[in-house]
């Protein structure tokens, strides 16, 4: 590919050097302070974090839920037209939650009901009403009406062609238009029109399902056998909010039957943090698989919305929706993202890519179908079945796909492919091209948003210093070394921010270091360190207010192998405490842009 546009700025920082420390280095010249920490209370009564984490479930349900991960800063006077820099609603995913951490001594088995509420309490999404004051200093506006908590238990509605599809049909709804609660909330979108969208990614490990055999849309996003990942179903006393993470037909009577709850999960859900009583909605038009995020083309008038959408397992594809009304900014709403076509993207080895389109109505893809001997009952069932739809069309299997970013000037599209240690070398191929993808690469295509074809290339391949990526001049040094990208942002000037999700292993060993954050020119190639995070976190989630002057930061599970005794980090409290995950501030000392 060509050199994106000019528009992109250098970083212009210092890099700063990978670490071990348990806490978070920036460059010089800034100031990083954490902020909305774990158990931080932000709504109802406000009721104070207990630092031996013996706040209820009750309470949880009112504080900062655990493990932040994707996130946004929506301007206060957004819904006006406005872009303010010093307010605003922060609005975050919290993607699952630590047990060992979020009880004073651990889990119990069986659960209690209380530990499940509380578990189901600490997941989801939260918003925050946030304001800078004259010393510079961010602080939440406690009492604010927008302040609020989006957890497993709140009521949801389908939307979109699965709405009211025999196979999300419940007790809870028996005309299958309305579900309960949202997990495992990675990665983020955020709409043209100023909602929020959050993505459930690893939903499928809440549940268990007992039966002989599992029926395919479950089988394909592997629902576990014996046991959900948090054990919920087997809460003592049982109750709705346990027994629904147990989708087993054999488990199923007249009073209980929760087969299709897992259908209700594996979606795009989008939030309007402006409208307090707003319900959330699932956008099933967007396909069902793990979604890491949801990420937007520029939006131009006149033309279909599209979006990108990568699934984050090994072997899994990336999706591009784009919509069937074309976008207008006066109308434009949710309900843009209930009719379009979904594809799924093949990478050809001479840098040629195509969407494949996953839809009923397309000669190629029902011809495909009928070769397979596969049956769809509506396009509804095929949306249930994403997965199942990419295999058939013939899509590209990735080493498991993360975010996306959208170049603000080029509209060039780069995902993170974060790794993939199962990939053997017969299965390489040239957009996936090492076997044991163990440090991950990001990739990168150029096209027509609407356009059925693109051209693509590799940006980098990550790795220890010296690791040179093909074609390109660019080889990793001491100050950019780096493995599993897995977060990535355009800020408004066009720097690419790429954060890292190494595990703990994989930091204990060296040669990177704690997780961490670079800057990228991408017309340049250039790559620096910016920040590193304390001891076994990741860090996932970035924004900046529309100066560029603050930028927000998410620091999600330090001290990520700790037991309820030993903790490994005490970030961000320090001493003996327990780990927290926490939002970071960041400003420049001379008050300048971000990254410049
Ligand atoms: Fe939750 Fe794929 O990261
Ligand atoms: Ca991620
Ligand atoms: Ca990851
Ligand atoms: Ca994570």
């Amino acid at each position: 590919l060509t050199p994106a546009a000019a528009g992109a700025i250098r970083p212009g920082f210092l890099a700063v050097a990978g670490n071990r420390l348990d806490q978070v280095t920036v460059p010089a010249g800034y100031r990083v302070q954490p902020f909305l920490a774990w158990g931080t209370p932000i709504c109802g009564d406000y009721p104070a974090f207990k630092a031996d984490a013996s706040n209820t479930a009750a309470e949880q349900a009112q504080q900062m839920g655990m493990h932040h991960d994707g996130m946004h800063f929506f301007p206060i006077d957004l819904p006006q037209g406005g872009n303010s820099s010093s307010e605003g609603l922060l609005v975050m995913n919290h993607e699952y939650v630590e047990p060992d951490l979020l009880h004073p001594a651990g889990p119990v088995f069986p659960r209690t009901a209380e530990q499940v509420a509380k578990e189901q309490a600490a997941h989801g999404v939260s918003v925050v009403h946030i304001i800078r004051q004259a010393d510079g200093q961010w602080m939440q506006v406690a009492g604010s009406r927008y302040n609020r908590r989006i957890t497993v238990q709140t009521p949801a509605q389908l939307a979109g062609p699965v709405r009211g599809h025999a196979k999300v049909r419940s007790r809870y709804s028996p005309d299958g238009t309305a579900c309960r609660g949202t997990l495992n909330n990675c990665s983020h979108g955020v709409t043209p029109w100023g909602t929020y969208l959050t993505c459930e990614e690893n939903w499928a490990g809440y549940f268990v399902n007992h039966d002989a055999e599992l029926p395919r849309e479950q089988a394909r996003y592997s629902v576990p056998r014996q046991q959900s990942g948090y054990h919920w179903e087997t809460a003592q006393p049982a109750s709705e909010q346990s027994l629904r993470f147990n989708a087993s037909q054999t488990a199923a009577s007249a009073t209980q039957d929760y087969r299709h709850e897992p259908n209700t999960f594996g979606w795009i859900v989008e939030i309007d943090p402006f409208n307090p009583q707003s319900v959330p909605v699932k956008r099933t038009a967007l396909g069902r698989f793990a979604h890491e995020g949801l990420i937007f083309a520029k939006a131009v008038p006149g033309q279909p919305l599209v979006a990108y959408s990568g699934d984050d397992s090994r072997f899994e594809y990336i999706y591009k929706f784009v919509s069937a009304a074309p976008y207008d900014p006066a109308t434009a709403s949710g309900a843009l993202l209930d009719n379009g076509t979904l594809y799924a993207a093949r990478f050809n080895e001479d840098g040629s890519g195509e969407w494949l389109a996953l839809d009923l109505t397309d000669p190629v893809f029902r011809a495909k179908v009928a070769a397979a001997a596969v049956r769809f009952d509506s396009q509804a069932d095929v949306l249930l079945n994403t997965r199942l739809a990419a295999d058939i069309a013939g899509a590209t299997k990735m080493d498991r796909p993360e975010w996306g970013a959208v170049h603000p000037q080029s509209g060039e599209v780069y995902f993170t492919l974060t790794n993939n240690s199962r990939r053997q070398a017969a299965e390489t191929d040239a957009a996936n091209p090492r076997p044991e993808n163990v440090f991950g690469h990001i990739i990168r295509w150029r096209e027509q948003p609407q356009a059925q074809k693109f051209e693509w290339d590799i940006f980098l391949l990550a790795g220890p210093t010296g690791t040179a990526t093909p074609g390109t001049a660019l080889q990793l040094t001491a100050d950019n070394a780096l493995a599993c990208p897995d977060g990535l942002w355009f800020d408004p000037q066009g720097l690419l921010w790429i954060q890292t999700d190494m595990s703990g292993s994989l930091q204990s060993e060296g040669p990177f270091g704690n997780n961490q954050m670079l800057a990228a020119d991408t017309a340049g190639r250039e790559l620096k360190r910016f920040l590193v995070g304390p001891v076994e976190c990741e860090v996932t989630g970035v924004v900046t207010t529309p100066d560029g002057k603050t930028m927000f930061v998410n620091i999600q599970h330090p001290g990520d192998r700790s037991t309820p005794t030993a903790f490994t980090s005490h970030w961000p409290d320090g001493g003996n405490s327990r780990p927290r995950s926490a939002t970071v501030v960041i400003t420049k000392e001379d008050g300048g842009v971000i990254g410049s």
